[in-house]
């Protein structure tokens, strides 16, 4: 519908461009004012008249298609109304494909996202990254772009070290067979007892010095220098820890196209940083650590043993990626606290060469906060994601029983945690509340989930009915309600591509389910006389919410 809006816009003679009218056509808060409106300030400063001028004139020399019903200017508004009967004709041929467009043919983007660290279990921070880069490549490969998902292992770093030392002195060998994460996270537990460090990461505990982190420091160089012994352990800590996040990713649904650890890079970003050396845009201080000047400070790009840092690999990981995928666009999902990171990232990319460092993006996001509700996890420190969703499928499975429905816990458990993640804006803080994910009444993935299924008994109650002999009638105020917000979604998914928001989407589907109860309320279906009409547009809804959740990464069930 936008669409035709631009053209006749066009067509009446203005001098903007497709893109930029798209831009200003805006949705009116009510639809006294139309479907949609298109604001005339822009064009007054061009023809030195009043906008409310060049509305009205506008008005006069339009010519309408049967889309549109009629336009009125109201002040510097110009109101379009859509012709419901034929907006409703469209919506209710929609299928499956509804949403999807080209417009990403032939493009890569290239999304780095969950990225856990080797032998610490994955915390919360982590399910962000994760839920929120799936939801994107969901949104990109919607879209006809090749998107591809690397997760980038930190298998590397002092925590390594930190977990060699701890391996050798006090593993339980069955412990580690039987629960690998939970054996892990017992090893890293007592030697930061020991250290007396915090078991939450920081940049800063490179810089500790004690007994416990040098010897720490002293198994990571072993590492980096290949003494075999020290690399088997650390293959075993490897191997287990990632039957871990497998675990995570079966529960999330969460697949990646390519599994690769930080170490990788080591030997590319080293290279690198010495071409640089060469080339005189890094320097060497006295000790042997290399640094480049960003914004008139030092960045060290490599320690002073010659050792890689977080950077190092960074740098040697974006140009080997670019190298293999030629990517449009790479976007980076994590904390917001990387953001200085990567912002020096790109510009040291830049300083060497690289101009492909225009094409990365960091998608910062803010925190995920749990309020009174603390849950008592094995560490007492830190959040883990596991025992959030087992604690969420626990509580949905006790909700379904209480409401004695058919739910599946499972579904509705990661759906109400992916909801409550998605639905804020990346850079917005998250605050989590059970109460608040598993909201049958409320703003949750049940809800929606539940509409769904609610559509779909109606199909099925109704069971094969004469699709051919549709005759639609005058629309009532839910019904056009409900088409309008069906026909809006293909933009809804474009926006959220643009502004790297699956937000936009989750509360589209909140909205529209809200919308389809308020026409299943209303609008009595099987029975009436625009029965089959009303059927194909409950079917409709039906494929919308179900592309709109998939986009989300949540199930739908046709029971529940
Ligand atoms: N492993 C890091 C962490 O857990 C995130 C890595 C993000 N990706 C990257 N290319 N640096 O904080």
């Amino acid at each position: 519908m936008k669409e035709i809006i631009i053209q006749i816009l066009k067509k009446s003679g203005i001098t903007l461009k497709d893109s930029e009218i798209e831009k200003l056509i805006e949705v009116p808060p009510s639809s006294d004012f139309g479907d949609y409106s298109f604001p005339c300030f822009i064009l007054s400063k061009k023809e030195k008249k009043s906008p409310d001028k060049i509305a009205e004139h506008l008005t006069e020399k339009i010519k309408l298609p049967g889309e549109i019903e009629k336009v009125e200017s109201k002040g510097p508004y110009l109101n379009f109304f859509v012709n419901k009967k034929i907006l409703a004709e469209q919506i209710i041929k929609i299928n499956s494909n509804f949403g999807k467009s080209p417009i990403g043919k032939n493009k890569k983007i290239v999304i780095d996202f969950s990225a856990p660290n080797i032998g610490k279990p994955m915390h919360i921070g982590h399910i962000r990254s994760t839920i929120l880069g799936d939801s994107l490549m969901r949104i990109y490969s919607f879209l006809g772009y090749d998107s591809i998902g690397v997760n980038y292992l930190g298998d590397i770093g002092l925590h390594i070290g930190k977990l060699i030392v701890a391996y050798e002195l006090w593993l339980d060998k069955d412990a580690l067979k039987k629960n690998p994460v939970q054996e892990l996270l017992r090893l890293y537990v007592k030697f930061c007892a020991k250290e007396k460090s915090k078991l939450t990461e920081g940049v800063e505990e490179e810089f500790q010095d004690n007994e416990w982190t040098n010897r720490a420091k002293e198994k990571l160089k072993l590492l980096e220098l290949g003494d075999k012994n020290t690399e088997k352990i650390w293959h075993d800590i490897r191997k287990s820890s990632e039957k871990g996040f497998n675990k995570v990713y079966e529960m999330l649904n969460v697949d990646f196209n390519e599994t690769v650890g930080q170490s990788e890079f080591s030997e590319h970003g080293k290279k690198i940083v010495t071409n640089a050396l060469l080339k005189n845009i890094a320097r060497s201080e006295k000790d042997g650590a290399v640094y480049v000047e960003i914004d008139r400070q030092k960045k060290f790009i490599l320690r002073s043993n010659q050792t890689a840092s977080y950077i190092t690999y960074d740098i040697g990981a974006a140009v080997e990626r670019y190298k293999k995928y030629n990517f449009e666009k790479m976007i980076y999902v994590t904390d917001f606290r990387q953001k200085d990171h990567f912002d020096k990232l790109f510009k040291i990319l830049k300083l060497f060469g690289y101009d492909f460092s225009d094409k990365l993006v960091h998608l910062p996001f803010g925190t995920i906060r749990f309020g009174k509700e603390i849950i008592a996890t094995r560490t007492g420190d830190i959040i883990l994601l596991e025992d959030v969703l087992k604690k969420t499928i626990e509580k949905a499975e006790k909700e379904i029983r209480k409401r004695k429905t058919k739910g599946d816990a499972e579904k509705v458990g990661v759906g109400a945690v992916k909801y409550v993640v998605l639905k804020s804006s990346p850079s917005a803080d998250v605050q989590f509340s059970w109460e608040q994910a598993l909201n049958f009444e409320g703003d949750s993935g049940p809800y929606i989930q539940y509409s769904y299924a609610r559509a779909s008994s109606i199909i099925k109650k109704a069971g094969k009915f004469n699709k051919s002999k549709i005759k639609i009638l005058n629309l009532t105020p839910a019904e056009n309600n409900l088409v309008k917000k069906i026909s809006m979604f293909p933009e809804i998914v474009i926006n959220s591509e643009q502004s790297l928001n699956p937000g936009l989407i989750a509360n589209y589907s909140f909205e529209l389910a809200q919308i389809f109860n308020e026409f299943y309320h209303t609008c009595p279906v099987i029975g009436d006389k625009s029965e089959a009409f009303r059927l194909l547009l409950v079917d409709a809804f039906r494929t919308t919410i179900k592309n709109s959740l998939y986009l989300l990464g949540i199930e739908v069930a046709e029971e529940m």
